[in-house]
């Protein structure tokens, strides 16, 4: 039998509201940013041996036989979970081909997008169409070699492409944008570590745990509250809330002066609302524009220091389970 030759991608994404919050069990808002994506294309390796498979990644002079792997390697746990949920033990021979247009280490869900489209990939290459909930599932197992013990917003929001209401241990819930938000994202060029952000929240919590849980029970609040915003269009109280968000960001410690300034520029340049956007400590920020002026805002980030920006619109679509 002749395979032919898969394609998948994956957007990145963006945590509008709610990140750390979301650790401790408040609600956080995540949104897919479409126009940056990872991309796995499968070639069928015609005359090799079943599970002879290469993985290859140019962008980073990556290239390794799967065989010759670390068993916890992510991308060979994507390849293992996907034999495990078919319950198949030899995989096609082939070529595994990774890229992507997606910054690393900088809070747009890098890794995550890479598990969700070789995931799909993988299954697409067998013939096995997987739903979104599935490649979701196998894609937080690959997450947690990347990085740990994420709390599953990443893949949820990347595998359904879709703005979602995401609390840990609950169902997730879709949300449907009213009208058109723009929204520009910018990059101080500082690169933050999840993991150290993480676990200094979790220092502080420890040694003052009365005062962060009022703080990510207020985060929780504006997250609702934001939602609501989404809903109904209101683009004026979406920016006030990103703002009070970035508030409780700045008093849980995970600001940085690069964030602050291009914070401080997005609002000086009309910007409705700014915030930090993922774990913070460098990484981006995200910035609410209203439908006018968000090119000389994403100049004005650029004239003081980010090193790029994305500028993209959340509007409503149909969601697909
Ligand atoms: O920096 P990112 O995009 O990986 O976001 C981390 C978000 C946190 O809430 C800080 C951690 C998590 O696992 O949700």
């Amino acid at each position: 039998m002749i395979m032919p030759a898969t394609i998948t991608t994956a957007p990145a994404k963006t945590i509008l509201f709610g990140e750390h919050a979301v650790v401790y069990g408040q609600p956080a808002i995540a949104v897919p940013v479409n126009e940056r994506q990872a991309k796995v294309k499968i070639f069928p390796s015609i005359g090799s041996q079943s599970n002879d498979i290469q993985f290859i990644a140019p962008q980073v002079a990556f290239k390794q036989d799967y065989s010759s792997m670390d068993i916890h390697h992510p991308l060979r746990i994507a390849l293992d979970e996907v034999k495990k949920f078919l319950d198949i033990s030899d995989y096609p021979a082939c070529k595994v081909h990774l890229s992507s247009t997606i910054p690393i280490s900088s809070g747009l869900g890098s890794s995550a997008a890479i598990a969700v489209a070789l995931v799909k990939a993988l299954f697409n290459f067998v013939g096995y169409q997987a739903s979104n909930k599935i490649i979701s599932d196998l894609a937080y197992k690959v997450e947690v070699e990347f990085h740990g013990t994420p709390s599953g917003i990443d893949n949820t929001v990347i595998a359904f492409n879709q703005p979602i209401l995401y609390q840990k241990n609950r169902d997730f819930e879709f949300i449907s944008p009213s009208g058109e938000f723009t929204i520009i994202i910018a990059d101080t060029g500082i690169k933050g570590n999840t993991k150290e952000a993480v676990s200094g929240v979790r220092e502080r919590w420890q040694q003052n745990t009365k005062q962060y849980e009022e703080y990510f029970v207020k985060i929780g609040e504006i997250v609702y509250q934001a939602k609501t915003a989404l809903e109904i269009g209101d683009s004026n109280h979406l920016g006030n809330l990103m703002n009070a968000n970035q508030e409780f960001l700045r008093k849980i410690g995970v600001s940085h002066p690069s964030l602050e300034k291009l914070i401080e520029i997005a609002l000086q340049n009309g910007g409705l609302g700014a915030k930090l956007c993922g774990a913070g400590q460098g990484g981006n920020v995200i910035v609410l524009s209203d439908g006018k002026h968000f090119e000389s805002i994403s100049a004005s980030l650029i004239n003081n220091g980010a090193l790029q920006t994305i500028i993209m619109s959340l509007a409503k679509e149909t969601h697909e389970e």
